[in-house]
Parts: C-alpha cells; sequence; structure tokens
C-alpha cells in the first residue's frame, strides 16, 4: 500500500497525504512587511499537493531576520 499518497491524520487534523512543505521564506512581502497577491498566488500554485507550514511572521521589528518578510505587528500588517 502507498502510505505515501493515502490520507492520514496528524492529531485530530486529517491530511489529504504525508506530502508536507516544509517553511521557506519567499521574501514576497512589501518592504514593509505586507502580504502580497504574489504571495497568496504561491501559496494557491501549491495547495492541491498537501499539508502546508506558511514561512515565519515577524512578530515585531526587532523580530525580523529577512527582507521583504511578512509582518504581524502593525495593523496595517494585520489587515494585509
Ligand atoms: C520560517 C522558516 C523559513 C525557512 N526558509 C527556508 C528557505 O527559504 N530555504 C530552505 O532551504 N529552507 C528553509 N527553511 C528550512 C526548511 O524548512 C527545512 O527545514 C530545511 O530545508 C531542511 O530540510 P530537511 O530537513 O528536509 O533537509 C526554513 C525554515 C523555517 C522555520
Amino acid at each position: 500500500m502507498n502510505t505515501l499518497l493515502a490520507p492520514s491524520k496528524l492529531s485530530d487534523v486529517e491530511i489529504k497525504n504525508r506530502l508536507i512543505m516544509a517553511p521557506m521564506s519567499r521574501n514576497r512581502a512589501t518592504h514593509d512587511g505586507l502580504a502580497t497577491v504574489l504571495m497568496a498566488t504561491d501559496y494557491a500554485q501549491r495547495a492541491s499537493a498537501g499539508m502546508i507550514i506558511s514561512e515565519g511572521i515577524q512578530p515585531s521589528v526587532q523580530g525580523q531576520g529577512f527582507m521583504n518578510s511578512l509582518g504581524l505587528h502593525s495593523k496595517q500588517q494585520r489587515d494585509s
């Protein structure tokens, strides 16, 4: 039996298969850490394959490790 492509469970979460995309910094947010259409497209293109662990989101200005990464410490970022 092909267990890689068979439906499975991660704790209480039903998953389509065991293909899980590791988090990868895409650097597709704006310089101010706002989400972009490019980011939505990137995830949408991969969504049918399996589970995706998204990239990191900086919780503060000091927490930013890379350029053009997503932030979640301002109202503008939250709303983007
Ligand atoms: C927030 C976050 C961002 C990451 N970004 C990248 C990345 O851009 N490129 C990359 O090769 N690995 C990135 N990694 C590490 C990968 O998720 C993965 O752990 C690494 O490629 C090693 O994979 P392996 O254990 O299957 O060899 C990131 C990890 C985290 C937590």
